[in-house]
């Protein structure tokens, strides 16, 4: 909700500085143009009063040509007098062509030239008398009448002239005041930005921290559920560790109890059976046929005991250690599918702790039952490796190689690789499997040569009691 408000209220920011600028900057626009027709109307008002101004001095310069040659009689004064006149002619039509648009202009103008032609033809008429007669011509200049013409034609073209100048000011100012608008209207439009600018930054600003604190509380969230993930996973690994060593103790315990118990009425039986057999040889021929097929029942039941045993708890694990148990386990599993074995073991291994032995043992059981079960392969090889820091058992096949779909996370009522990899991180070392499609599966596993991985004194001089002693 406050932050639908917070871009309700960032959009109307941003509207109206958008408005505001599209204002001021109409505004200044229309400032613009009419400093342009200010400053225009100035300069036609410097134009005319210019003309205004060679107005006056060609009527001079023509009523001096015109006196110069009464005075003197020579033609070369009349010059000045020739030249101005169609210079005057030319100045009043543009002078009346500028006032086209200005009807108090024109009137002002229309009195003015009416002395500038009365002057004109005062002058022309004096110059016809002249060359007839000079002194007449003379005469009708000293009479007062020709200065007054002159007179009120320069005062009219004068007082035009200022009412240009006053056009000139006028506009001059007007110019002024628009440019002081137009300097107000971007002294405003920067401002209007800037408070624009500095809103939205800070604005983003704030966004951006709160982005940031959001980021940082999912990073500790996750960081939190990773520690609790892990420490459920290490629990459940410990978990899985104590439940398989359970197993394997109850499996040794049923061993046991087998060898001791079955194994020895077993035992008992066959005993008492070839006593009776040896008192009835002879005598009772059926019998003793008889007997000698009990008696051969009872040493199946004692290979079948030896098996279970065999397969409880390997007692050529305990007996001759985990490369012999493997060289065994692969020839009997290599033969039973027919494969073709390949072993690369070291001569010797360190003495390893019972669980850990039994643990590499079961792994590389449930490799070849997994490879005799689906992998339908020709060759398999087992190889084991040790340094002074770590054990690397490998178990390949060139079987059919793990399924395209397969997904170790989702192998629910498969358990065989889940329990390697247990069995693995129990022992505190990975496991990796490998495998290409119709290439066979390569199971690689590496495990530190720790404490709990050695056998300590202790177990090995309990070891020594147990082994030799064959359960089965
Ligand atoms: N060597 C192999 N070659 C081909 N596929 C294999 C091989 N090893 C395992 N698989 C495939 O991986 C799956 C999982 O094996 P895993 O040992 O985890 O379970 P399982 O053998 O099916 O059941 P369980 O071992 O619990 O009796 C198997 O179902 C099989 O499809
Ligand atoms: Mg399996």
């Amino acid at each position: 909700m406050a932050k639908h408000s917070q871009l309700l209220r960032n959009t109307l920011l941003i509207a109206s500085g958008i408005l505001l600028t599209l204002a001021v900057l109409i505004a200044s626009e229309t400032g613009n143009l009419r400093l342009r027709e200010g400053y225009t109307q100035a300069i036609r008002a410097q134009q005319l009063q210019n003309d205004l101004g060679d107005l006056i001095t060609e009527l001079v310069n023509a009523e001096a040509g015109q006196r110069g040659f009464l005075l003197t009689g020579k033609d070369s004064y009349l010059d000045p007098y020739y030249k101005a006149l169609p210079r005057i002619d030319e100045l009043m039509a543009r002078i009346r062509q500028h006032y086209a648009d200005d009807p108090e202009g024109l009137r002002q103008f229309g009195e003015a030239s009416q002395f500038v032609t009365r002057k004109l033809n005062e002058m022309a008429l004096t110059l016809v008398y002249g060359k007839r007669d000079v002194d007449v011509a003379l005469d009708m200049i000293r009479t007062d009448f020709g200065k007054q013409t002159m007179e009120s034609a320069r005062r009219g073209l004068e007082h035009l002239q200022e009412r240009e100048s006053g056009t000139i000011t006028h506009n001059l100012e007007s110019a002024e005041h628009d440019l002081q608008l137009s300097r107000y209207g971007i002294g405003l439009l920067t401002a209007i930005n800037i408070a624009l600018l500095i809103t939205v930054g800070l604005g983003h600003a704030r966004r951006m921290a709160m982005a940031d604190a959001a980021r940082v509380q999912l990073e500790e969230e996750s960081a939190r559920l990773d520690r609790k993930v892990r420490a459920r996973t290490r629990q459940l690994s410990a978990l899985a560790g104590h439940l398989q060593r359970v197993t394997e103790d109850e499996k040794t315990r049923l061993a046991r109890e087998l060898h001791d118990e079955l194994g020895a009425i077993l035992t008992a039986i066959k005993l008492d059976l070839h006593w009776v057999r040896m008192r009835i040889q002879g005598t009772h021929p059926e019998a003793h046929d008889k007997l000698t097929r009990v008696m051969q029942h009872a040493d199946q039941a004692i290979q079948i005991k030896r098996q279970l045993i065999e397969d409880l708890r390997p007692t050529v694990l305990l007996n001759l250690g985990l490369r012999e148990a493997i060289v065994q386990l692969v020839e009997d599993v290599g033969a039973r599918n027919q494969w073709d074995t390949a072993l690369d073991l070291p001569e010797t291994l360190p003495r390893l702790s019972d669980n850990a032995a039994i643990a590499l043992y079961r792994i590389v059981q449930e490799s070849l039952t997994n490879a005799s079960k689906y992998a339908r392969a020709k060759q398999v090889s087992v190889g084991l490796a040790c340094t002074t820091e770590q054990l690397t058992l490998t178990v390949r096949d060139n079987g059919q190689g793990l399924p395209p779909d397969f997904d170790a996370g989702s192998i629910a009522g498969h358990h065989g690789l889940l329990g390697m990899e247990q069995r693995v991180l129990a022992l505190g070392g990975t496991m990796h499997v490998d495998s290409t499609p119709g290439r066979g599966v390569t199971i690689c596993i590496e495990v530190p040569l720790t404490a709990a991985v050695l056998a300590t004194e202790e177990s090995l001089a309990q070891g020594a009691d147990t082994q030799g002693a064959d359960i089965a």
